[in-house]
């Protein structure tokens, strides 16, 4: 766990899955978040009910901080990570990091070896967090986004 979490606010954080009543608060930081490829309401609701995904909830003082969701899949042992997002108020303070091995350690649950995702090549706050966990970069997709824009693949050996 982060250094500012354990030092001071241990007690009020916590994970658990997302729920239905979490949509809202996901929407908010959501858009907080991100300025385009945003998830839907849509898309948040089959996540939670259908999804095969780990979509946990970071939770700070009874408010909702950030979430991320993973995915898997039967005869895999790779799994990837959807997207992750902990609100700005939340920011720089350690949540991100424990969320990222909240994630982890369920892939590990689930018998995965390692864990990827694709994120915006110019996302350096992005890129600086996933190296800082031991991912290393592992290729590039041209126009992954449209428009031009492009992602940046990272990987992690679990
Ligand atoms: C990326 C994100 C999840 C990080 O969450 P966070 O709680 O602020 O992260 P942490 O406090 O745990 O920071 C961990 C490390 O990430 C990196 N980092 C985080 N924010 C950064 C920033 N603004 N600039 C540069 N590096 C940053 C640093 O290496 C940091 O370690 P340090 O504090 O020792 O320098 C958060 O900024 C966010 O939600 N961004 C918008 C959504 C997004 O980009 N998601 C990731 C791609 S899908």
């Amino acid at each position: 766990m982060a250094k500012d979490i354990i030092e001071h606010d241990i007690q009020k954080t916590f994970f658990r899955n997302a729920s239905e009543l979490d949509i809202q608060n996901l929407l908010e930081i959501e858009e907080d978040s991100f300025t385009n490829s945003r998830l839907k309401k849509r898309q948040f609701l089959y996540l939670v009910k259908h999804g095969k995904c780990d979509f946990i909830i970071c939770e700070y003082d009874k408010k909702v901080a950030g979430y991320a969701i993973s995915q898997f899949r039967k005869n895999s042992t790779e799994a990837r990570i959807y997207s992750i997002a902990i609100h700005s108020q939340y920011r720089k303070k350690g949540f991100g990091i424990a969320l990222l091995k909240e994630i982890c350690s369920c892939a590990v649950q689930r018998g995965c070896k390692s864990i990827r995702l694709e994120m915006d090549i110019s996302n350096e706050a992005g890129k600086n967090f996933y190296k800082k966990m031991g991912f290393n970069e592992n290729g590039k997709i041209f126009n992954y986004y449209g428009n031009n824009k492009d992602a940046v693949r990272f990987k992690k050996i679990l």
